[in-house]
């Protein structure tokens, strides 16, 4: 199987007749993305012209009207804009709705029935790609439901279809719950069945990070730690919890953004060039990596994590509430809304780099990227050059997506040196929006292209690293939440985490 960087376009691949069964279609993911993702890929004609999407959920609608209602989510979302008739009309007619509850067996011989009929009207040859959008406690009870039902098969006795299940984030809560979950799953499928979506993979800008480090001599050569003095990863946003408090009490930053999104980004960065582009090649350099990063100890939590949590500020001039003021968050609640981490990776390329990873709400910006600060050269010539800053790659994976890089460069007319940028801007260069992550996943799943997904040893390790933080910051007195405003770049001890180094968070 080729990897997606090697294919020349999303309608281009060629994917096999599938039905596509979306289980939470009623759910806020399915209207803000994944409807919408499937519409643009419908309207750029890559889905095969036997499909049809089936959405279960257990409020009482009629197909016409979870169509009506795909519609209006698809105008408020897509990222095309208003809905294209045209592509509308025919599009809708590959919408159905099943309405059931998870833990109903009937529900399921019904969806079974359903699924064949379609199956035999529309030529999709057996083959089923199951989106579990639902809440994580229900992942192994519709696995099993699916398995008791005969709605999905055993790869290693059914080769001549497939079916497959996408599991959405998070994926388990800590070390054992993740390696529970990945038992219970695997008596009804197999690794291979399992697509564990993050969305960030998919993103255009993170995919580049492999063509960007390996399809470029100029970076990889000085991609160690004799060029690199250290890297800054950032996922900030200005956006609170919205209507997410119910689920954010139980998770907080750390395990919806760190352990999955944050882990993904370090390991693209740092890994070592994979021997080919195959989903297992690229995904055991990524593991490597995750496995040699230097375990948290426990009596020296507080000199390398800061965690933290909003109160009320402003964000674009306008007044906004504390965290704890939020829709379903306890009053006193301790969750984290801030997390700032210093990594650092034992193996022989990345000895002394140490990795800053900051992520947070309602920060004074939404950005996220990667900073790449190499070392000064050598002070002999231009003593001056000590007083500026070194060299800086900034890989931007959102909104922006691009590169920028800082050299420094004598004034004219003058012998000072001043910094100045070289700046990459996908969106100026290619044009056009790129391509939502979901779009490419989706695409991707239907394929068996499992590249762009987390394989349970990378989310296994990812757990692993991160779990004694997690027990640590129970047991460790609770720090005086709020202690940092909205609007801000977060607590005051996480600029003490890299300044006492000798080192400062990037201003973006
Ligand atoms: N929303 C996001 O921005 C986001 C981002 C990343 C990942 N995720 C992940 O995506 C998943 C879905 O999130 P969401 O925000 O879309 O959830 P949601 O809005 O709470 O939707 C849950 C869906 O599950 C259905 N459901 C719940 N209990 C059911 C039952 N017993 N039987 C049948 N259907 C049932 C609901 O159907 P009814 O409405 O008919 O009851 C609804 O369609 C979660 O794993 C979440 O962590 C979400």
């Amino acid at each position: 199987m080729s990897h997606p960087l090697e294919e020349p376009g999303l309608s281009t691949r060629f994917i096999e007749p599938c039905l596509l069964i979306i289980f939470g279609a009623t759910g806020d993911l399915t209207a803000r993305k994944l409807l919408p993702a499937i519409y643009n890929l419908a309207r750029e004609g890559a889905l095969p012209s036997q499909f049809a999407c089936i959405g279960f959920a257990r409020r009482e609608k009629s197909h016409q009207m979870f169509r009506d209602e795909m519609k209006q989510a698809v105008s408020k979302y897509s990222r095309t804009g208003a809905v294209d008739e045209s592509v509308w009309r025919s599009f809708k007619e590959q919408l159905f709705y099943h309405r059931a509850e998870f833990h109903e067996k009937e529900g399921y011989e019904k969806l079974k029935g359903f699924l064949e009929q379609l199956e035999g009207r529309l030529g999709t040859k057996g083959n089923r790609v199951f989106y579990l959008s639902t809440q994580p406690s229900f992942f192994p009870l519709i696995c099993e439901q699916l398995h008791s039902c005969g709605l999905i098969y055993d790869p290693n006795k059914i080769k001549d279809r497939f079916s497959k299940v996408i599991i959405e984030k998070p994926f388990g809560h800590d070390s054992t719950s993740a390696h529970e979950l990945q038992d219970n799953l695997l008596q009804f499928l197999s690794e291979e069945q399992i697509f564990r979506i993050d969305h960030y993979l998919g993103k255009e800008s993170v995919q580049n990070l492999l063509v960007f480090r390996f399809a470029n001599s100029l970076f990889e050569s000085l991609w160690n730690n004799r060029y690199i003095d250290h890297v800054q990863i950032t996922v900030a946003e200005d956006i609170g919890i919205g209507s997410r408090g119910a689920f954010f009490e139980e998770a907080g930053l750390l395990r919806d953004i760190v352990q999955n999104h944050m882990m993904q980004l370090l390991s693209l960065v740092a890994m070592e060039p994979p021997v080919s582009l195959t989903a297992d090649a690229i995904r055991d350099e990524k593991v490597k990596v995750l496995r040699a990063i230097r375990p948290l100890d426990r009596s020296q939590m507080r000199d390398v994590a800061v965690r933290g949590q909003y109160g009320e500020g402003y964000i674009d001039g306008e007044p906004v509430t504390g965290y704890r003021m939020e829709k379903n968050v306890a009053s006193h609640s301790n969750v984290e809304t801030y997390v700032a981490l210093k990594l650092l990776i034992d193996n022989w390329r990345w000895h002394g780099v140490p990795f800053y990873l900051r992520a947070g709400k309602r920060l004074a910006k939404r950005v996220t990227e990667i900073a790449i600060f190499f070392k000064h050269p050598p002070a002999v010539l231009f003593q001056e050059q000590k007083m500026r800053p070194a060299n800086l790659l900034v890989i931007r994976i959102q909104p922006n997506e691009g590169c920028a890089l800082k050299i420094n460069c004598k004034v004219p007319g003058s012998s000072s040196i001043q910094p100045v940028k070289m700046d990459f801007l996908y969106g100026s260069y290619f044009g056009g929006s790129s391509p939502e992550a979901y779009e490419r996943l989706i695409l991707d799943c239907m394929m068996g292209d499992s590249t762009l997904f987390a394989r349970d040893d990378e989310v296994f390790s990812s757990w692993e690293l991160l779990t004694p933080l997690i027990e640590a910051w129970k047991e460790l007195p609770k720090e005086a939440f709020p202690n940092y405003s909205a609007g801000s770049w977060g607590p005051e001890s996480a600029n003490a985490l890299i300044e006492k180094e000798g080192r400062k968070w990037r201003l973006i």
